[in-house]
């Protein structure tokens, strides 16, 4: 597909249908000057569409969505979504944060999954465009109330989307609360690099070989395992799909990867989580994050039902990594502490960083 490309970054907003509640909703397409393209919907702060180039030139949207809001209202599988206040599990739906206990929807068998049944990806964000010479980028603004989805203190979200000339799409967020309460945001974006079919054979490089393994509940047993020369070792590039179907006690618990790697290294360090490669088309797609962590899932779950921006998606259609802290850290002192109090400030940030290799 050929498009035109201005030298500036641009930003353009657009119509994106209306909520039930009568709230109109826009589409921010960001594009920088080399013509790669995100949209960003203010329905769940969700990446829709990202168009990169590929090794010859053609652009192609490499995310999971859909084309309408409708289908975002429900989205059970979070395409494209900013998840909070709790990214990934708490187990038995209960934390205790300054000696009280919250009690919040079991929404994945007995765990709480991804901020409940309205979490940050159906909530309605306040969208205002920033853009310079560098970057075009949208910034979403939530203010979550104390006890929206059973979680303590008013919390207010910033979740900014930047579109760079040098092909990155850094997603900052920053939170503050009025009472201690527990946040874990991230991005819920599923990748298939040439746009059909699954992701399978797409290479994938992940720096570390250490990881968090799950009980039968999906919830960290408390050890982090190295799991280097198994399954789970992407230390050197393999094909995802070369050993998901390994005799694996922790393949089979998740039906395939869904499992938090974790990093040895300073708070707040950006560095690398993930490399992928898909070799037919050349597109590369380097993953860097600040957090410790990150889920990698490789849609194990998505409904055949499923299908937007005329494909059928399905087991596999795509993949997340999704940076984050560690899965029910509220109930697992092991782990770093995903505690906010009034008097700090959260702050996480991530990249997608696209090249391509001929
Ligand atoms: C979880 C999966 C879950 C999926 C929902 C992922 O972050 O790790 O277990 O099925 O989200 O789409």
């Amino acid at each position: 597909m050929s498009q035109t490309i201005s030298m500036q970054p641009t930003v353009k907003i657009s119509p994106f249908g209306t909520t039930p509640n009568g709230d109109a909703i826009s589409s921010y397409t960001l594009t920088n000057n080399q013509g790669t393209q995100a949209v960003i919907i203010n329905f769940g702060a969700i990446l829709q569409s990202l168009k990169t180039q590929d090794k010859n030139g053609n652009f192609a949207d490499i995310v999971l969505g859909f084309d309408d809001l409708e289908s975002y209202l429900t989205n059970p599988a979070y395409f494209g979504a900013t998840i909070g206040r709790f990214g990934n599990r708490i187990g038995n739906g209960q934390c205790t944060i300054d000696g009280q206990t919250y009690t919040f929807l079991q929404n994945n068998g007995s765990n709480h999954l991804h901020g409940g049944a309205e979490g940050f990806d159906k909530k309605v964000w306040q969208a205002e465009t920033v853009s310079d010479e560098n970057s075009a980028g949208v910034i979403l603004t939530l203010v979550s109330p104390d006890g929206d989805q059973g979680y303590p203190g008013n919390l207010t979200v910033k979740c900014e989307y930047h579109l760079t000339n040098d092909n990155q799409l850094q997603i900052k967020f920053t939170a503050n609360t009025d009472k201690t309460t527990v946040v874990n945001l991230t991005n819920h974006s599923y990748f298939n690099l040439k746009q059909q079919g699954t992701m399978l054979d797409h290479l994938l490089e992940i720096p570390t070989a250490k990881l968090t393994p799950v009980d039968e509940n999906m919830l960290p047993t408390g050890e982090i395992r190295d799991v280097a020369g198994t399954a789970f070792d992407f230390t050197t590039a393999k094909p995802i799909g070369q050993d998901i179907d390994a005799k694996d006690e922790q393949l089979k618990i998740g039906g395939g990867y869904d499992h938090n790697y974790y990093f040895d290294k300073a708070d707040g360090e950006l560095s690398l989580a993930a490399k992928t490669i898909e070799p037919a088309s050349g597109r590369v797609l380097e993953i860097y994050t600040t957090e410790p962590g990150f889920q990698l899932y490789t849609g194990n779950f998505i409904g055949d039902d499923l299908s937007g921006k005329g494909r059928q998606y399905g087991k596999h259609a795509g993949f997340c990594v999704e940076p984050q802290h560690v899965p029910d850290a509220p109930n697992k002192p092991m782990f770093k502490s995903t505690l906010l109090t009034p008097e700090q400030t959260y702050t996480s940030e991530m990249r997608y960083v696209f090249s391509v290799v001929k």
